[in-house]
């Protein structure tokens, strides 16, 4: 029996989402793992490198969407896997790291993304910077299998410890030493890897590859933006440079209320009731923000769950609400940061 079975499944998968269960919990360093999956025998968990899924969990008792890229590779015939590594302050890869076991179940959609590998054989420039390692991994090995043009693949970790993947990469690394050029860089060591050395790698010794090659790169903002900044100088086509971010965009403006559109929604705090007003075109975070009333929130993408309220009263529209099961939307739970008023006397309840 799994340890946490998923209730609700059907309907679940009636959103897009199916119960995957967890094979296997493998430690990577100290601080990172691959969960395993066993994947529905159709086809609907088929992917390419490259490839992420989105998971949906239940923390603290929200729902929290979360994309991970896969660190397996089909052509590898492995069991599908992403690779998970803790961060500070991080609430989802820290619980899935704390409290994901081998029997667990959980809610994923099926691959997607466009970080794969590029049909046409060229030379490839893999950067990688910590974590960024899981599609680029994944993408190596696709590239590997098939006879093609040189690889050089810059790997990012602040230590010898902390590199995920080490012993599979001295692995790959000897199998395919003719093709393959890998520079492992370690911030503890080397420092943090600046622009130069980046565009330096980049060009090789003579190899005139920023003429040719494709870019695939994957890792923290500073390292990303080092990375795209050198490729740039050394003249690589910045439709070649393909780069892979899940970026938590900040919340979205706030605009300026006008009397004449305002509508007044009253929030029920726990400690009492606060009337605020919010345009129609403005989400009900935003103009809870802007009057200095303490909401929670943290993505303001509709991802997270961090800010579900219940609708009491009124009507709201909603252009991004995935993270709801339709159950819970017709219950009343709406998404702060996307729920717009659509009429008036809307009564809003924080949960
Ligand atoms: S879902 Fe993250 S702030 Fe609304």
């Amino acid at each position: 029996m799994p340890r946490n079975p998923i209730i609700g499944t059907e309907k679940m998968e009636q959103a897009g989402f199916y119960p995957l269960t967890v094979r296997s919990v493998v430690p990577e360093t100290a601080d990172a793992a691959s969960l395993v999956f066993d994947t529905p025998a159709d086809d609907v968990f088929d992917y390419r490198a490259g490839q992420y899924l989105t998971l949906r969990l239940q923390i603290a008792g929200r729902p929290v969407l979360r994309c991970y890229s896969m660190s397996s590779a089909p052509v590898a015939g492995e069991p599908l896997a992403i690779t998970v590594k803790r961060v500070a302050g991080g609430v989802v890869s820290n619980w899935l790291i704390d409290h994901v076991r081998p029997g667990d179940r959980i809610l994923a959609r099926p691959p997607s993304g466009t970080f794969v590998l590029a049909p046409e054989p060229r030379p490839l420039l893999l950067f990688a910077g910590g974590s960024g390692i899981t599609p680029v991994f994944a993408i190596l090995r696709q590239a590997l299998a098939g006879d093609g043009p040189a690889i050089r693949f810059f790997y990012a970790s602040q230590s010898p410890e902390a590199e995920i993947f080490r012993t599979a990469l001295d692995r790959v690394q000897a199998a395919h030493a003719d093709r393959l050029t890998l520079h492992r860089h370690y911030d503890s060591r080397d420092g943090h890897p600046d622009m130069a050395r980046l565009a330096d790698f980049a060009v090789g010794t003579g190899d005139a590859i920023a003429e040719s090659a494709i870019a695939y790169v994957c890792g923290p903002a500073p390292f990303m933006n080092n990375v795209e900044a050198a490729l740039a100088q050394v003249g690589l086509d910045p439709a070649r440079i393909h780069s892979e971010r899940f970026v938590m965009p900040a919340p979205e403006a706030v605009p300026a209320l006008g009397d004449a559109a305002s509508l007044t929604i009253a929030i029920d705090c726990g400690v009492g009731i606060r009337q605020i007003s919010c345009r129609a075109d403005q989400t009900i975070l935003a103009a809870a923000l802007d009057q200095r009333l303490p909401v929670p929130w943290s993505c303001g993408q509709g991802i997270c769950g961090a800010c579900i309220a219940e609708l009491t009263a009124g009507s709201v529209a909603m252009p991004q609400s995935d993270l709801l099961t339709a159950e819970e939307r017709k219950d009343g739970l709406i998404l702060l940061c996307q729920a717009r008023p659509r009429g008036p006397d809307c009564r809003v309840r924080l949960v």
